[in-house]
Parts: structure tokens; C-alpha cells; sequence
């Protein structure tokens, strides 16, 4: 695990914005994202709002969420129309649930070691009834996808579908990424286990892998 990380904004951002500018697609997660047709989006984690901007510039209804203020002005500076919250997400509580809750870009090994169960309940709280929670992070940095099923579980989701890459390659078992889905399970009216929207996500290309993807 990463663990607390003093972040860089503008630095973080200047990252992608150097990748975009050299021909790389830099919103693999948005695809997939929108691939679930969802009308509202709560980006957890959102840093510098990669994905939450891409995802507004699409006509979805997103709202971004982060602990660091560094990353946040950078987000607000390049998008002061949307929704930016500044909270650890472990603690938050926004009233409202969202039809997807990302967590892109490996959140789940930047969170304070000890606050990862926290931190999947607090996004948990804001999966609607039919909503999804979907997140991606590498493999092997000392948080693995038996304890992030674990802290699902106990936060009241289910596995619902897990995949290789950003663009919907299938999982094989093992691997150094993957992305994972989970829905809120047990409940009347909730997808079963192994369900989604759509099995793969409808808009196929380049996306982050284990390489490529945020460190
Ligand atoms: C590698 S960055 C990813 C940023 C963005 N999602 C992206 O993909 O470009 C990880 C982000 O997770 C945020 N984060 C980690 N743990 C958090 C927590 N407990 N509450 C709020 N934000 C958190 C960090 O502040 C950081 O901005």
C-alpha cells in the first residue's frame, strides 16, 4: 500500500495533460463509466477531476470528491462549474446516493493505511439501490481483491463483475489490475451477483492498464 501521499496538483495534471497531448487516450474510465449508463456520478478520489470533467463534458451529473486541497484547486480551476467537496471520503456523508461510484486511479492504496474498509463503506453509503460501485488499482502493493471483496461485503456489495483493464478485457483469475464492480446486494430489487447493465462496457479503447495506469 501507498499510503498518505503529499500531492501536486498542477504537477499531477501537467502529467496527463503532456500524455493527452502526445496522442494517448487519458479517459479509459470515463468510457467505461458511461458504458453503465448512468445519469449521476459520484468520483471518489476525484484528484486534479480527470475523469469527473470527462464525465460532465458528456451530460452526466457528477460530483467530485477528494481530501486533498492541492489536487481540488487544480480540479476547480479547470472546471469551477462542477461539484467539487473536499473530504475524506471514509468520513463522508453528501445525504444523496449516485448510480455509479468510481474509484479511479488506485484511491484505495493512497487511503491512510488502516482506513481502507472505512473508505469503501463511505463510498458504499452513496450507491443507490441500482447503482454500482466500480473501482480500479493495481495488484500487489499490499491491498488485494479478497480484502477489497471483503470490505465490499461488509459495507453490503457484491462482486457483480471484474475485468483486466479500463476497457473491459476479461479478468483471468490473476493479474497486476483489475477493475472490479460491485452493486448492493440482498436486496429486492437489486442485479444479482454476476449481473450488470452492460456485461462489458460498450465504448472499447485504449485505457489504462497495470503500466500505464496514476501511480
Ligand atoms: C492517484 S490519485 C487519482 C486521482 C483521480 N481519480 C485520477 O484517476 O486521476 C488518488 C487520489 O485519491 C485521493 N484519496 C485517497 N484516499 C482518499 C480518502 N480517504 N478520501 C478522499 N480522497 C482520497 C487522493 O487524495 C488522490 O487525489
Amino acid at each position: 500500500m501507498v499510503g498518505a501521499v503529499e500531492w501536486d496538483g498542477e504537477s499531477y495534471q501537467r502529467r496527463f495533460d503532456e500524455l493527452a497531448a502526445g496522442g494517448q487516450d487519458v479517459h479509459g474510465e470515463a468510457d467505461f463509466v458511461v458504458g453503465l449508463a448512468p445519469a449521476s456520478v459520484l468520483d471518489a478520489g476525484c484528484g486534479t477531476g480527470r475523469v469527473a470533467i470527462e464525465l460532465a463534458r458528456r451530460g452526466v451529473e457528477v460530483v467530485g470528491v477528494d481530501h486533498d486541497a492541492s489536487m481540488l484547486a487544480t480540479a476547480r480551476r479547470l472546471a469551477p462549474d462542477v461539484t467539487w467537496v473536499e473530504s475524506d471520503l471514509a468520513r463522508l456523508d453528501l445525504g444523496r446516493r449516485f448510480d455509479v461510484v468510481v474509484m479511479a486511479g488506485n484511491v484505495v492504496l493512497f487511503t491512510p493505511p488502516g482506513t481502507e474498509a472505512a473508505l469503501v463503506g463511505g463510498c458504499a453509503r452513496h450507491v443507490g439501490p441500482d447503482g454500482a460501485l466500480v473501482a480500479g488499482f493495481q495488484l500487489g502493493r499490499g491491498y488485494d481483491l479478497a480484502t477489497y471483496d471483503r470490505h465490499c461485503a461488509g459495507a453490503g456489495l457484491e462482486l457483480a463483475g471484474r475485468f483486466a483493464t479500463w476497457d473491459g478485457e476479461a479478468w483471468p483469475g490473476v493479474g497486476s489490475y483489475a477493475v472490479s464492480v460491485h452493486r448492493p446486494g440482498g436486496q429486492e430489487g437489486s442485479r444479482g451477483r454476476g449481473e450488470m447493465v452492460n456485461e462489458k462496457p460498450t465504448v472499447r479503447r485504449r485505457v489504462w492498464t497495470a503500466r500505464s495506469a496514476p501511480r
